[in-house]
């Protein structure tokens, strides 16, 4: 089977889950227990899979090691992961529609499916480990360090989900697991993987030379990275907030040291495409996150107010950093792994670039309404132009898949980058479109923001939240956990 053959099948399980997660979220309030299932289809489902098959493939790339080698295994520890991600997204998904009623049958299940995805996990890393110890001199092995480190952290969080899908922990233990099991997941799994494959991936995006100190700025971080992972984690187990607040403070230090190594490649070629664009203000937003994060944690009154504002910062982590950095970093790779040739390459590098910097100035103002406080129209209406900006990606990359598979394309002149001006431009008609977006919200829905409501008698139309973790899982998890709590404490 070609290079080629072999994206275009792994491509298809990322594609899969995307769409199964764009269906979630587009049939609204139809699919109970919406946010578990959108968290989970996206984190567990479209990212895990991405990382195990990127990471896989840069591994090779840096290390120069042959693309054809080991494939089976790495198609069978796929299939592996994705029985078992499979398994708990419809069982945890069975247990979140029925209001978090966990029988033993669906725990059970929920437990063999993290199982499976465990050991699928352990396997990838221990592969990875044993690539990177036979090629000692690699110059771009810290990357694989990264990887590596990453695998270890969803390994300890798979079990902190596992334990929390049972929803009878007592006290506040629901909430110190949810901020772990979040912790390992968002920031260890999926965070580390991505700085670690900034290294290279950076300047290839922005087609610029790497910076000097990029490789020592990741080395140097990487023990960092995950001492303050493991604070955070402690934090929660001990129940000391200060201690996980400041876990997420040095996190925030050492991303930011590590990416500024990368400025200079910045000032030399700054971002123009939907690639790169996507990809830095997915960073920008992890960085932010981690940030108020840190300060919500530091203030928060006990755990369950912590997990409230955990809550609350989902959409940024998910929205903002998780599925911008994977779309951008997709949007470079898909046209050059399946491009038959240069010019198929550049035809679909074209396509998935179509109104790049406007789809990023939308998904990214609707995003900043979505998670700013309150609810009703504005915030359901900035947040649906965001879902369409970031959904948008999905019948695009279709139609680069099919041009990019094309064996005669007419050759055209080679894209140059957007000028400063047309990029920003661009990008204020994505903000003005979620500006429009929350002006209807308001009048259709004036209380939303606090003026009168409408005179005309009509009872106020209210979506509520979108994404309202909380309130959308009622008795689910930790959830029943913190009614149990309020209860004993009268808080
Ligand atoms: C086998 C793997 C996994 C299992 C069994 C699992 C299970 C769970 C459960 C039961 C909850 C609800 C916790 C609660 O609020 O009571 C949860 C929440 C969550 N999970 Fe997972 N999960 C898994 C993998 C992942 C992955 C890979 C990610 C991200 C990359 C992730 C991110 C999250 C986030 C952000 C929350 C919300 C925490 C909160 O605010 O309550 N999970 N998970």
């Amino acid at each position: 089977m070609t290079l080629r053959t072999w994206n275009l099948r792994v491509g298809v399980v990322v594609f899969i889950w995307l769409s199964a997660l764009l269906g979630v979220a587009l049939a609204g309030d139809a699919v109970t227990g919406r946010p578990w299932l959108i968290i989970h289809l996206l984190g567990l489902g479209a990212a895990s899979n991405a990382i195990l098959i990127w990471s896989w493939y840069f591994t090779e790339a840096v290390l120069r090691l042959s693309h054809s080698d080991h494939r089976i295994l790495h198609a069978a520890r796929l299939t592996m992961f994705n029985v078992g991600a499979g398994t708990v997204v419809v069982s945890y998904g069975v247990i979140s529609v029925r209001e978090g009623e966990v029988s033993a049958g669906l725990w059970s299940a929920v437990l063999a499916g993290a199982v499976v995805a465990f050991a699928a996990i352990a396997w990838h890393s221990i592969a990875l480990l044993c690539r990177v110890r036979a090629a000692l001199s690699a110059r771009f092995a810290v990357m694989v360090h990264f990887y590596v480190a990453a695998g270890v952290a969803l390994l300890v969080g798979i079990g902190f989900g596992a334990a929390s899908a049972r929803g009878d922990l007592p006290g506040d233990w629901p909430a110190r697991l949810a901020v772990a099991h979040s912790t390992l997941n968002v920031f260890g799994w999926v965070g580390l993987t991505v700085i670690g494959t900034l290294v290279t991936f950076w300047p290839t995006i922005l087609r610029t030379r790497m910076a000097v100190g990029v490789e020592e700025a990741a080395a140097r971080g990487l023990p960092l990275l995950c001492s303050s992972i493991a604070v955070t984690v402690v934090g929660a187990l001990i129940g000391v907030q200060s201690v996980a607040a400041i876990g997420l403070a040095v996190y925030a230090a050492a991303l930011a040291y590590v990416v500024w190594a990368h400025a200079d490649e910045v000032r030399r070629k700054p971002p123009t495409s939907f690639a790169g664009l996507s990809v830095l203000a997915g960073v920008i937003w992890l960085l932010v996150a981690l940030v108020v994060g840190a300060v919500a944690y530091f203030t928060a009154p006990d755990w369950i107010a912590v997990h409230d504002r955990l809550n609350d910062l989902t959409t940024a982590l998910l929205g903002g950093f998780l599925a911008q950095v994977l779309l951008g970093a997709l949007s470079y790779l898909v046209p050059v792994v399946l491009g038959r040739k240069p010019s198929a390459t550049q035809a679909g590098t074209r396509m998935l670039d179509i109104a790049g910097p406007a789809r990023v100035g939308a998904a990214n103002a609707g995003l900043l309404v979505w998670t700013l406080p309150g609810s009703g129209w504005p915030h359901t209406l900035s947040a649906a132009v965001a879902v369409v900006a970031l959904g948008s990606f999905i019948p695009l990359v279709i139609w680069a898949t099919v041009a990019s598979s094309r064996r005669q394309i007419a050759a055209r002149p080679r894209a140059t980058a957007r000028p400063s001006g047309v990029v920003l431009g661009s990008m204020a008609a994505g903000v003005a479109a979620v500006v429009v977006a929350a002006a209807v919200g308001v009048a259709v829905d004036p209380a939303a923001v606090g003026l009168p409501a409408r005179s005309d008698g009509a009872p106020p139309l209210r979506p509520g939240r979108p994404l309202a973790y909380k309130s959308a899982l009622p008795a689910c998890g930790s959830h029943r956990g913190a009614s149990r709590f309020r209860a004993a404490t009268g808080w």
